[in-house]
């Protein structure tokens, strides 16, 4: 039963087969990596979904069909890109960034990848800019990946703002390992976003990394 057991964790991952599953399924093109590589160039952090994760935002679009998309934290635009090349014709990602630099590293790499017309970069925190995006809802998908101690709210949003059989996904459902951290403030915003997802949303924690909950909304 060992093999079976998910608190056995990583066991069987090893870099070199990360590198393999990778390469096979979720390799960079020219645009996907000029935003990958982003970070590391421009000095700002490198902390960008990996490749995997990215690839399976962009598969979780395709098989909804996802139309109308948002995001919280841009970064250099890595995910988005993602996001946007899973997506229908003729869908839309408003992706959030706080700071005003990466959003223009972000503008540019997704004008490289082809992607400017279906990706709207909207500089704020994502509290303030997400009641202007509604009269654009209900959404397919609304994707979490910053300011970890508003995800609670973040989550609500999505509630009141995806159509039925739309997805909630929230990056870093881990909080790092400090889920369980009782004197952190944003360790227990980040359990109220998984108890209210699993009261709204038929939902589940992937155990990548770091943790990605997914939920569909009822
Ligand atoms: N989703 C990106 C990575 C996002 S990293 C990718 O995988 O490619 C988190 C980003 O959120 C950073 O660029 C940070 O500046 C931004 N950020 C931090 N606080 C924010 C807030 N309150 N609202 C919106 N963006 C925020
Ligand atoms: C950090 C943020 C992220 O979204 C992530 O996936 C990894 C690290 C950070 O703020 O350090
Ligand atoms: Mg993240």
């Amino acid at each position: 039963m060992a093999d079976q057991d998910s608190r056995a964790g990583s066991r069987y991952t090893t870099g070199e087969l990360l590198d393999f599953t990778n390469r096979v399924h979720a390799a960079h093109d020219a645009g996907l990596s000029a935003a990958f590589d982003a970070p590391g160039r421009e000095d700002m952090p490198a902390i960008q979904v990996g490749a995997s994760e990215g690839k399976t935002l962009e598969i979780l679009m395709q098989m909804i069909g996802a139309k109308k998309i948002v995001e919280v934290g841009t970064l250099a635009g890595y995910s988005a890109i993602r996001l946007a090349r899973g997506m229908a014709d003729g869908g839309m990602v408003w992706t959030i960034e706080f700071d005003p630099r990466h959003a223009e590293v972000a503008r540019a790499n997704i004008e490289t990848a082809g992607m400017a017309d279906d990706i709207e970069v909207l500089v704020g925190a994502g509290v303030d800019v997400l009641p202007t995006l509604e009269a654009h809802g209900p959404f397919d998908a609304v994707f979490i990946d910053a300011d970890k101690g508003n995800y609670d709210k973040y989550g609500i949003w999505a509630a009141d703002n995806l159509r039925v059989g739309g997805l909630l996904i929230g990056d870093n459902a881990f909080y790092f390992g400090e889920l369980l951290n009782e004197s952190k403030p944003e360790a227990a915003a980040m359990r109220r976003f998984h108890e209210q997802a699993a009261e709204r949303f038929d939902s589940v924690c992937v155990p990548t990394p770091d943790g990605m909950l997914l939920g569909v909304k009822r």
